[in-house]
């Protein structure tokens, strides 16, 4: 494991970590299960934080044991209705949801001239970026339309450091749901689990809320466990 002066780049998931917006993906999640005749549970809720819009609506529908009810046509319509109402949510998104410390966080690896990428699974990003006004600040971004695979599989944090010319290695990547945090330790980089840390238990580095993510607490802890 790299030490913390070795860190070049820092990879990052936006709903729930930069943004407020997992509580509204939750909510049209949720709507949509009640729809559907699945009891929404805190448990389904986590395990849909950081999947991809089909791949949650199979979960869904597993949870409900409801898997073979619909045709492909079927499930897309759901999805699509989900992100309608998602949208809606998203009508009166500005600053003032960027979550606690973030924004001083990114400008503060950008003033340290660190790379910094986005790992978001969400076809949503950019304009989620751009409403709370820090796209700016992101030197790339990965399209989650051109992977094959979904978080918690690596392929979005490995793609995530090599769109910097980084290797994972080099890099921290941050995120609030347990799917990103096997998908950032699946590519070898480092991983911060922000929220809860029960539920985020495999991540490296732990904090309980956005605002104690700081590059000298990262330090910290990275020097505590001896990376
Ligand atoms: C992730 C969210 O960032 O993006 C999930 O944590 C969401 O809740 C996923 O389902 C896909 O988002 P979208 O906007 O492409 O439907
Ligand atoms: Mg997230």
């Amino acid at each position: 494991m790299v030490k913390f002066a070795q860190v070049k780049g820092f990879l990052f998931d936006l709903d729930g970590v930069i943004a407020n917006t997992s509580v509204y993906h939750a909510k049209a999640w949720h709507q949509l299960a009640d729809e559907l005749g699945v009891t929404w549970t805190e448990d389904l809720g986590n395990q849909l934080k950081g999947v991809g819009r089909m791949d949650s609506l199979n979960l869904i529908l597993k949870y409900g044991g409801k898997e073979n009810d619909y045709t492909e046509d079927e499930k897309i319509k759901y999805a699509e209705e989900k992100n309608d109402n998602y949208l809606k949510l998203l009508d009166t998104l500005d600053k003032s949801e960027i979550l606690p410390g973030m924004e001083d966080f990114i400008k503060d690896l950008a003033a340290h001239h660190y790379l910094i990428s986005l790992a978001s699974s969400s076809k949503n990003s950019p304009l989620v970026l751009e409403k709370l006004g820090l796209a700016q600040y992101f030197d790339e971004k990965v399209d989650p339309a051109t992977l094959k695979h979904g978080k918690p599989d690596p392929e979005i944090y490995t793609r995530a450091a090599e769109v910097l010319n980084l290797k994972p290695e080099e890099c921290i990547g941050l995120e609030d749901a347990s799917a990103g945090v096997t998908s950032i330790n699946g590519s070898g980089a480092i991983s911060v689990g922000i929220g809860d840390p029960k539920v985020l238990h495999e991540a490296d580095i732990n904090f309980n809320d956005t605002s104690e993510v700081t590059l000298d607490n990262i330090k910290k802890e990275m020097d505590k466990k001896k990376f």
